[in-house]
């Protein structure tokens, strides 16, 4: 009698098992954003910062829909060389470690630029001599600290102003214009299957400051200097217009040869948002990811923080933000439905 009841309450539990099962396979987890670019040989990815990575809930976002990452403040000089000669790449480190266990790459991100420069270095007058060898110093030891763990660096950031002339960087002052070929060969050096790149904003559509760096990729192409894509940020804002020739634009780059990102996405507004401003939004970020995938070069699309809750963009635009497909609460917005209907 005993053991007929087990036998029955063993059956009954089998019978369980078979009705539940095939009810999860046939409701299988939705495709990521990074599946979904997957499928179209691209990745998508996120910006992060050291200080939101003890927030759960933006973390197992961060882990679970990118398969890309770039640290938004951690590789920069101010942080990896505070002092000279004097290296923590403690932040950057935390960074890859967390993609790695995401199984998610790293973009680089930045080895030379005039911004977030450590005191020591910004604050006094440098000879060409001097400034050569702490360039290429801290170059080499960046790189080659992270030499298998990035699979591409911004090499140069910002180096041009609007009207395509060179921006009068400490690096430009002190050292011309070669100092971006110099840049780039020491940075190969370093890590010779590492992709190089310069990265800048407003380079979207084809105009005097894409067309300097379109100009200056011929002449280091032609040179055999080490470069292999460019950036484009595309730190977009609805009342500049949707910079239509972006396609156009991704096309002549590769047609160089060159890889090309779109590496610091977002699309700011006049805050409050309201339906129509994020409904504009949602149809920009379509835009921008069809024309990515309508290049075949165009490797990867990178959201510069995904959610509006960690956006740099009300801290820096004042009266603007919602920038990002995710908002404050981590909850999707149009934008996010109008970049899975992108890459589906
Ligand atoms: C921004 C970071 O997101 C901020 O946290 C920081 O205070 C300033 O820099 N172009 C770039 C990025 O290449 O490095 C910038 O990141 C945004 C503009």
């Amino acid at each position: 009698m005993r053991r007929n009841r087990l036998r029955l309450a063993g059956l009954l539990a089998a019978v369980l098992v078979a009705v539940t099962a095939p009810a999860a396979e046939a409701r299988p987890e939705p495709p990521t954003l990074a599946d979904l670019a997957q499928r179209h040989g691209r990745y998508f990815g996120s910006a992060t910062d050291n200080p939101e990575l003890t927030d759960a809930p933006y973390t197992a976002l961060l882990g679970s829909e990118f398969d890309q990452i770039t640290p938004g403040n951690g590789m920069k000089w101010y942080a990896t060389e505070p002092q000279q000669g004097v290296f923590d790449f403690s932040q950057g480190d935390e960074i890859v470690d967390l993609a790695r266990a995401n199984h998610q790459k790293v973009r680089g991100h930045t080895l030379v630029w005039h911004s977030q420069l450590p005191g020591w270095l910004s604050d006094r007058e440098w000879t060409a001599d001097e400034l050569r060898a702490v360039l290429k110093k801290h170059i080499q030891t960046e790189v080659r600290h992270y030499r298998g763990k990035v699979f591409a660096w911004d090499v140069v950031n910002e180096a041009f102003n609007e009207d395509g002339t060179y921006r009068e960087t400490v690096f430009y002052r002190t050292l011309g214009p070669g100092y971006i070929a110099d840049a780039l060969r020491w940075a190969h050096q370093a890590d010779p299957r590492v992709k190089l790149y310069l990265n800048d904003y407003n380079i979207e559509s084809i105009g005097p400051k894409s067309d300097a760096y379109y100009r200056l990729a011929q002449e280091l192409r032609a040179q055999g200097v080490p470069l292999h894509g460019i950036g484009l940020q595309a730190h977009l804002a609805l009342q500049y217009g949707y910079p239509a020739t972006l396609e156009d634009n991704l096309r002549r780059f590769s047609r160089l040869g060159l890889d090309t990102a779109l590496s610091e996405v977002d699309i700011r507004m006049y805050v409050p948002a309201d339906e129509a401003k994020l409904a504009t939004q949602a149809a920009w970020y379509r835009d921008l990811t069809e024309a990515c995938l309508a290049v075949r070069r165009c490797v990867g699309i990178t959201l510069w923080d995904y959610t509006d809750k960690y956006s740099w963009i009300p801290a820096f635009f004042e009266g603007e933000g919602a920038a990002l497909p995710w908002d404050e609460q981590l909850r999707p917005k149009p934008a996010y439905y109008a970049i899975r209907e992108a890459l589906k």
